[in-house]
């Protein structure tokens, strides 16, 4: 009997892309099929019964789990992509990353007022990616349902970051 479970699969490379940088590898568990349908099942577990409209993926690797995820619960999927990916009519935010700075983007049809959403994205540290895309979603009338991780680094806060603006945060590991 496999019981491996969805942590086991991922790998920690120290002092990338910087140093001191524990980065969470997840690629080993994307390339194991028990282990990516493990992780797709219970990342959409608590929102199974929920009536989602859309998932939103954060690039780039919550395209990967939030593309399965959408193809599971049967609705579409929408990506917020860094700045200068999107082709059509976007908005942009500003985020703060543990390394750095960036933007990312949405496009203004993507989502319709009222629409509920769940964002999908490999890994919680800061928050900062994932409050992105929350304000990005709440800007264009969406509801956010609630954010799903694999893994979720407590010590960087971002948990009681996207907490404190009310949104329901799942984690399949620390
Ligand atoms: C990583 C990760 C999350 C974000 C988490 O993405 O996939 O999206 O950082 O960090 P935060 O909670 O502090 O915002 P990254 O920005 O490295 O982009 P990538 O997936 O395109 O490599
Ligand atoms: N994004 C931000 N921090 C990270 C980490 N420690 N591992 C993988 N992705 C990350």
């Amino acid at each position: 009997m496999n019981r491996r479970t969805v942590q086991d699969y991922i790998r920690t490379i120290p002092d990338f892309p910087h140093e001191g940088i524990m980065f969470r590898d997840v690629t080993t568990l994307f390339n194991d099929p028990r282990g990516f349908r493990m992780a797709i099942d219970l990342l959409l577990h608590p929102y199974a019964g929920m009536d989602i409209d859309r998932v939103v993926g954060l690039e780039a690797r919550g395209f990967i789990l939030g593309g399965a995820v959408a193809h599971q619960l049967a609705v579409g999927f929408v990506p917020i992509r860094k700045k200068g990916k999107l082709p059509h009519d976007r908005i942009e935010q500003d985020y703060t990353l543990e390394y750095g700075t960036a933007t990312v983007e949405i496009h203004t049809d993507a989502i319709q007022p009222g629409e509920t959403v769940l964002i999908v994205d490999d890994l919680l540290a800061t928050g900062g990616t994932a409050e992105a895309g929350i304000k990005l979603i709440e800007r264009l009338g969406g509801k956010v349902a609630g954010c799903a991780f694999v893994v979720d680094l407590p010590d960087l806060g971002g948990r009681k970051r996207l907490e404190a603006l009310g949104v329901d945060v799942h984690a399949l590991c620390a």
